[in-house]
């Protein structure tokens, strides 16, 4: 892996910002939006910035598997290598012209997320992480944050697709939460809050039945910058799972206790 690395990192990079610059292109253009669910868009835009990630990446690694949201999954010649791909986290924030939104790339080796890559292409803000070589925004190192009671600390949260069916449930881990905390914000992509955490600049997060395209590199770059993840009952993360519990590591605990409260038979 080593060896190949710098391409890997650099290839990454090349297709982020280039799916950034279509972002950045259409941001003042309008939409063309579907519908994927009742309230699950997708727009033109979510396309063209995957064709162009899938375009660099599979121009250089072609014999690699793909993972991305809007498209069909490809598997790999070997096996060995798979990109996990969010072209436009945050769909809704776009399709309305709120500015918060990232281009997630990782990529996983036997399995496991070796380089995980958060583009905000409207700040320019690039999250990056290297499994066991730490986390950095635009080139300088990032760590939590060093609060260490949930009292006094900020989180963030987002709501599943499937919201108008299981609004209670949703709910009742939002109400365990904000009655805890300094305050919850719900800004629309759960890459950008995963990385947020990993900066420091909020707390802890969770987030019920969020894809892998959604949380690959977010949770790599959390890890490497000293965070901690989980399920609701502090279990082992995973990518495929359908609780993510992130936290600066710090009110981790506290965040299980609370998330583990809520009964699941309302689910
Ligand atoms: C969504 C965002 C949002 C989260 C949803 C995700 P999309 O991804 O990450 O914050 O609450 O669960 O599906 O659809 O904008 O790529
Ligand atoms: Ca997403
Ligand atoms: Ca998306």
């Amino acid at each position: 892996m080593m060896n190949d690395l710098p391409k890997f990192l650099s290839t990454a990079w090349e297709a982020a910002s280039a799916a950034g610059e279509v972002i950045r292109e259409n941001w003042k253009r309008p939409r063309t939006i579907e519908y994927k669910g009742a309230i699950d868009l997708v727009t033109s835009v979510d396309r063209e910035a995957e064709r162009t990630i899938l375009d660099v990446l599979q121009r250089e690694f072609p014999e690699h598997g793909f993972l991305s949201e809007e498209a069909e999954a490809i598997e790999g010649r070997s096996n060995e290598y798979r990109w996990i791909i969010d072209p436009l986290d945050g769909t809704t924030n776009f399709a309305h012209g709120y500015p918060h939104m990232g281009v997630s790339i990782a990529l996983e080796q036997n399995g496991g997320t070796i380089l995980g890559l958060v583009y905000d292409p409207l700040r320019r803000e690039c999250f990056r992480a290297v499994a066991g070589q730490g986390a950095t925004l635009n080139g300088t190192p990032i760590r939590t944050s060093a609060i260490n009671e949930l009292d006094k600390s900020l989180l963030a949260t987002g709501f599943p697709y499937d919201r108008r069916d299981h609004v209670d449930y949703y709910l009742a881990f939002f109400k365990a939460f904000l009655t805890r905390c300094q305050g919850v914000r719900r800004a629309g992509s759960a890459a950008l809050d995963l990385c947020y955490v990993a900066s420091g600049r909020i707390d802890g997060f969770w987030e019920l039945k969020l894809k892998p395209w959604d949380v690959a590199a977010g949770a790599l770059i959390l890890a490497e910058a000293g965070g901690a993840l989980s399920d609701f009952s502090g279990k082992r993360f995973s990518i495929l799972g359908s609780e993510t519990l992130a936290s600066n590591g710090g009110i981790h605990d506290e965040m299980v206790q609370v998330a583990s409260a809520v009964p699941r038979s309302a689910r």
